[in-house]
């Protein structure tokens, strides 16, 4: 069977764009910077973006396109005993789509409450006791939350219609929910900027802290927010690049592709932060007291701003239904890239085809989040995100630094690369790979390690962070390696 090719290159690029641009711009970018020295941060994030970021863009981009497989496949291309390696990645990448898609379940809840600005005055407690229905503890599910199961049906409903027909029904989809959600932050930044106490804002999100510049958490914190940011490491930008034709040019589209991305979380980091300057403004508080980063900026910090929007109620419902409505768009090309990777990476070994593949991937996926669906479902989102997420990458990005860059031979895949390029990468991107890269998550897996060890995690008791973390980065160790062991099927 010949492999499925995208239409054209603009529509692999959108779908790039589609996939990095996610709900990590507009809520993780700007609490991350805020945390970490305001614009200071920028220092390191660019830094990381270059030294990092883009060169294991072109590194999974030019991996995808020259073995025309997904991660597992390609790394079993450059080395036999690589293939478990992908596996790790796509079970890493069915265990983050689980909670991703929750999210957008709540984004899919908050667009039927915008319509009656049902959280009113106190948007935290509706958030966490009328909508999650938060328990006390991991331990005390609480039973199924009938509204969160229905937005999560809806959202593989959708993200099983986007990518049902492959890079057609892709390639129609994106056309529309990657410039949408864009024209809508830049609308809601130009309202943002145009409140009182923006400047304030975007002072406090501005303004540098050179001195955050020589603490090393610093600096993994911006390293994390760049590979989570451009989706790489997840076994997705090989799975996209390998739809490519022979003759694209790598190392241009992922410029085009970073580019696009880091300036959308810049734009997200103005948009949010002259919005909370307005808020802190109107309540009288400065803008650290308020809730910036995680899911608290978008469903509780957002909320209470638009209750405080002038121009009375009908503006205030349509800021938050554009609000809600820019999540999803945003979220949903992001959720059907991760599928969309762990497909890819099935249907090479196993040629189920690939309608069936995606129906089975989505209705595990969905199976896999109704623990999320439970009234305690944000504690282990928090606790699998922290583990699989940052740990899981940050070792399968080591290896993949390896076995690219020593075992296949960085010179090698740069010289392919850059064949027929309009821009040429040079013995720079070499450095990165084998040395830079390794060295820089290496130091970050140590810190991680050191501080997970020594502390409980956000203060859970150690038995849920046994299971939901070290126990979740077991069972896809595991999984990575059980699926290596599968013989591949023949195709048909
Ligand atoms: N890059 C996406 C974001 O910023 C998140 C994401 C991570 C999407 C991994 C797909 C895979 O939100």
């Amino acid at each position: 069977m010949s492999r499925e090719r995208w239409g054209s290159r603009s529509t692999f690029v959108l779908a790039a764009i589609g996939s990095a641009v996610g709900l990590g711009n507009v809520w993780r970018f700007p609490g991350q910077a805020f945390a970490n020295g305001g614009g200071a941060f920028l220092v390191p994030y660019f830094i990381a973006l270059i030294t990092a970021g883009i060169p294991l863009l072109v590194l999974e981009l030019a991996i995808g396109k020259k073995f025309q497989k997904g991660a597992p496949g390609s790394l079993k291309s450059v080395c036999k005993k690589a293939e478990g390696l992908g596996w790790w990645a796509i079970a890493t990448s069915f265990v983050i789509t689980a909670y991703y898609c929750i999210i957008m379940a709540w984004a899919f809840n908050y667009v039927w409450h915008s319509l009656t600005l049902a959280w009113g005055s106190d948007s935290g407690s509706y958030f966490f006791g009328n909508v999650l229905k938060l328990t006390d503890s991991p331990g005390t599910l609480g039973g199924l939350n009938i509204p969160i199961l229905i937005g999560l049906i809806l959202t593989w409903v959708c993200v099983w219609f986007c990518i049902h027909n492959g890079t057609k029904s892709v390639g129609k989809i994106v056309k529309y929910t990657v410039p949408l959600p864009i024209i809508m932050l830049v609308l809601l930044g130009i309202r943002g900027l145009t409140l009182p106490g923006a400047v304030e804002g975007l002072s406090y999100f501005l303004t540098p802290n050179w001195s955050a510049l020589l603490d090393v958490n610093v600096w993994a914190a911006a390293y994390g927010q760049i590979f989570f940011s451009l989706s790489v490491l997840f076994g997705i930008m090989i799975a996209y690049s390998s739809m490519l034709p022979k003759e694209t040019d790598i190392p241009s589209n992922a410029l085009v592709i970073a580019f696009a991305n880091s300036s959308i979380s810049f734009m997200a980091g103005i948009t949010v932060f002259s919005t909370l300057g307005y808020l802190a403004n109107v309540q009288g508080v400065n803008i650290s007291e308020l809730g910036y980063s995680g899911v608290s900026l978008a469903f509780v910090t957002y909320p209470a701003v638009i209750s405080q929007l002038p121009g009375g109620v009908v503006i205030q419902v349509i800021f938050a239904l554009m609000f809600f409505i820019m999540l999803l768009t945003l979220g949903i090309d992001s959720a059907f890239s991760i599928v969309e990777g762990i497909v890819v990476a099935i249907e090479d070994k196993f040629h189920w085809g690939k309608k069936k593949t995606v129906t089975i991937v989505c209705f595990a996926g969905f199976a896999a989040g109704l623990l999320f669906a439970t009234n305690a479902g944000l504690y282990w989102l928090d606790i699998m995100d922290h583990w699989v997420n940052d740990f899981n990458l940050i070792v399968i990005g080591v290896f993949e630094c390896i076995v690219v860059g020593w075992i296949y031979g960085a010179d090698k895949l740069r010289n392919y690369f850059n064949e027929g390029s309009e821009v040429k990468f040079g013995k720079w991107w070499n450095v990165m790979i084998k040395y830079v890269i390794p060295a820089i998550l290496f130091v970050i897996t140590v810190i991680y390690l050191k501080t997970n060890i020594s502390n409980a995690y956000e203060g859970y008791e150690m038995k849920y962070l046994l299971i939901g973390g070290w126990g979740m980065v077991l069972v896809t160790i595991l999984v990575g390696f059980i699926f290596s062991m599968f013989k591949e099927s023949k195709s048909n």
